[in-house]
């Protein structure tokens, strides 16, 4: 079943725009079946994909599957009446293509993920350890401070419930957390707290994906050459309450997110989720007004 996030897609109005954007964010771009592909330096998965249509709006999400579990998964997807689809135009043919009960687009690949370009340890001097001694550190912080792979994506959905039901039940995710009446968090067995996730609105829809970078520095490296190359103002720096993740995120040019995480809680089989009723960040600024606004077009 489910095991990670492989890549988004989104649809967008011009490629050019999207290139430049996700080029400062820190990511590779290429040409791959007449669409824009993103990858982490370092990498070798496709981490991002996007199409040209008229309005920006969610196009599909792409999930590895745990090793031997496909046709577990196929028979899954029959006993749930979900039926498998032909791959849409402008996506690869590889894996199982389904629709969840949003209507968007999921592909299925019965692959192991890409290992994640290695880093070297981030040696700290916190709390009663002192692992640092004799460096300064300032000098070796900004040697390697790109994203080095996809984390997860968080998705508007009307109907929470019944895609919370469909991504556990038929596809094998597990809920993290949530924070009541309005985000549910979903993992996919050891690994990162969350890899995907829905936000209660009035339509389903894109909100934000995020990028793991090597350490806390790194995401306000990031957030300095966005400012530095001119985009907008983001959200943070902060500490997330669920996940525990520190973040930044930058508005992209079609009013949805993208966030760069470093230090996110790690789950097991023993993880047991809850329902709390928190605000998004432990510490930090609050949110912009706009951030959790579904500014895609309803289908
Ligand atoms: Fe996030």
């Amino acid at each position: 079943m489910i095991a990670t996030l492989h890549h988004y897609a989104l649809e967008v109005p011009d490629l050019a725009v999207a290139e430049g954007f996700l080029q400062d964010f820190g990511l590779e771009t290429g040409e791959k079946d007449g669409s824009l592909v993103a990858q982490c330096p370092g990498r070798g998965q496709e981490q991002v994909r996007l199409v040209e249509a008229p309005a920006k709006r969610l196009h599909h999400v792409a999930f590895t599957l745990h090793p031997g579990t496909l046709d577990a998964v196929r028979e899954a997807l029959e006993r749930s009446g979900t039926p498998v689809i032909d791959p849409p135009p402008g996506t690869s043919p590889e894996g199982v293509w389904i629709r969840d009960p949003d209507g968007t687009a999921v592909q299925l690949l019965d692959e192991e993920p890409a290992p994640g370009r290695p880093v070297p340890e981030v040696p700290a001097n916190v709390g009663a350890t002192h692992q640092r001694i004799g460096t300064a550190w300032w000098r070796q912080a900004t040697e390697d401070v790109m994203p080095r792979r996809l984390g997860h994506t968080l998705l508007f959905t009307a109907q929470p419930q019944r895609m919370t039901e469909f991504y556990t039940q038929v596809l094998g995710l597990r809920v993290s957390d949530r924070i009541t009446g309005l985000v549910t968090f979903l993992n996919g067995g050891r690994g990162d707290h969350h890899i995907f996730g829905f936000i209660a609105s009035t339509h389903r829809g894109f909100h934000h994906a995020s990028f793991e970078v090597p350490s806390i520095d790194a995401i306000a490296f990031g957030a300095d050459r966005m400012r530095a190359r001119g985009r907008d103002a983001g959200w943070g720096l902060g500490r997330h309450t669920i996940g525990s993740n520190f973040f930044h995120y930058n508005p992209d040019p079609w009013g949805s997110w993208i966030e760069w995480f470093s230090d996110i809680d790690q789950v097991d089989d023993s993880w047991v989720a809850g329902d709390w009723e928190v605000p998004p960040h432990l510490w930090g600024a609050p949110p912009p007004e706009t951030f959790l606004a579904n500014r895609e077009p309803e289908a």
